[in-house]
C-alpha cells in the first residue's frame, strides 16, 4: 500500500511537470510568432494591403505610354531602322540582274549596244519591250525569264534597267 502511494506521487509530480512544460512552451511560442509572424492585425487596411501586395504577380511590365516612376529602370525607345538602300538606278539593276545574259548573248539575248539587234525591239515599242522583260516572253532568239529570274526585284527597278540598256544603244 505505501508503495502505491509513493508511485502515485512520483507519477502526478512527472505529469505536473510535463504539464507545466507543455504549457510553457504553448505560451513561448505564442509570443515568439507575435514577434515575428504578425506585423499588422489582421483584417485592417494596412494588413489587406500588405497581403495583396504579396499576392500581386511576379514581375510588372509598363507599356508604352506608362508613365515609369523615376527609381525604376528608364527604358529607352528603340531606335527605328533607317530603310535600306534607296532604289536601285538602271545601271545598277543591270549590273545585278542582266549583265549574266545581256552582257554577251547569253541564250540569245541582245548584247548591250548592239543596235542591229536592238533596232527592231524598240520598233516595238516600249510598253512591250517593259511587259516582255517584266513577265518574260518566248522569243524567237531565246527564253527571256520573268525580271531576269530576279523576282524580288520592282517592276519600276526592271523599268530603270531597260532605260539605262536603251540608253547604250547609240
Ligand atoms: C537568263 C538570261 C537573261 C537574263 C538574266 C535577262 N535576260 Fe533579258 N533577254 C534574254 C533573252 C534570251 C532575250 C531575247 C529573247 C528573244 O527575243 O527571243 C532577252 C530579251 C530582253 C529584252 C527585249 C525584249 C523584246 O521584246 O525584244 C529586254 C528589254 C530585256 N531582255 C530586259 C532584261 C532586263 C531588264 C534584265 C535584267 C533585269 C534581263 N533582261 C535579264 C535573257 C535574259
Amino acid at each position: 500500500m505505501k508503495r502505491d502511494q509513493k508511485f502515485f506521487d512520483m507519477y502526478s509530480l512527472v505529469i505536473g511537470v510535463l504539464a507545466f512544460v507543455a504549457l510553457a512552451i504553448f505560451v513561448l511560442s505564442m509570443k515568439m510568432s507575435e514577434l515575428t509572424q504578425s506585423v499588422y492585425t489582421a483584417g485592417t487596411d494596412e494588413y489587406l494591403e500588405a497581403v495583396a501586395e504579396r499576392l500581386q504577380p511576379f514581375g510588372q511590365v509598363y507599356l508604352p505610354g506608362d508613365t515609369i516612376p523615376a527609381d525604376e529602370p528608364q527604358v529607352a525607345a528603340a531606335p527605328s531602322a533607317t530603310p535600306v538602300a534607296a532604289a536601285l538606278s538602271g545601271p545598277q539593276v543591270y549590273n545585278e540582274a542582266c549583265v549574266v545574259c545581256h552582257g554577251n548573248g547569253v541564250g540569245g539575248a541582245p548584247m548591250l549596244a548592239d543596235t542591229a539587234n536592238w533596232q527592231p525591239r524598240l520598233s516595238q515599242g516600249r510598253e512591250t519591250l517593259n511587259s516582255h522583260a517584266i513577265n518574260g516572253y518566248q522569243g524567237a532568239a531565246g527564253y527571256m525569264p520573268p525580271k531576269g529570274g530576279r523576282l524580288d526585284l520592282s517592276d519600276d527597278a526592271i523599268r530603270s534597267a531597260i532605260d539605262y540598256m536603251v540608253s547604250q544603244i547609240p
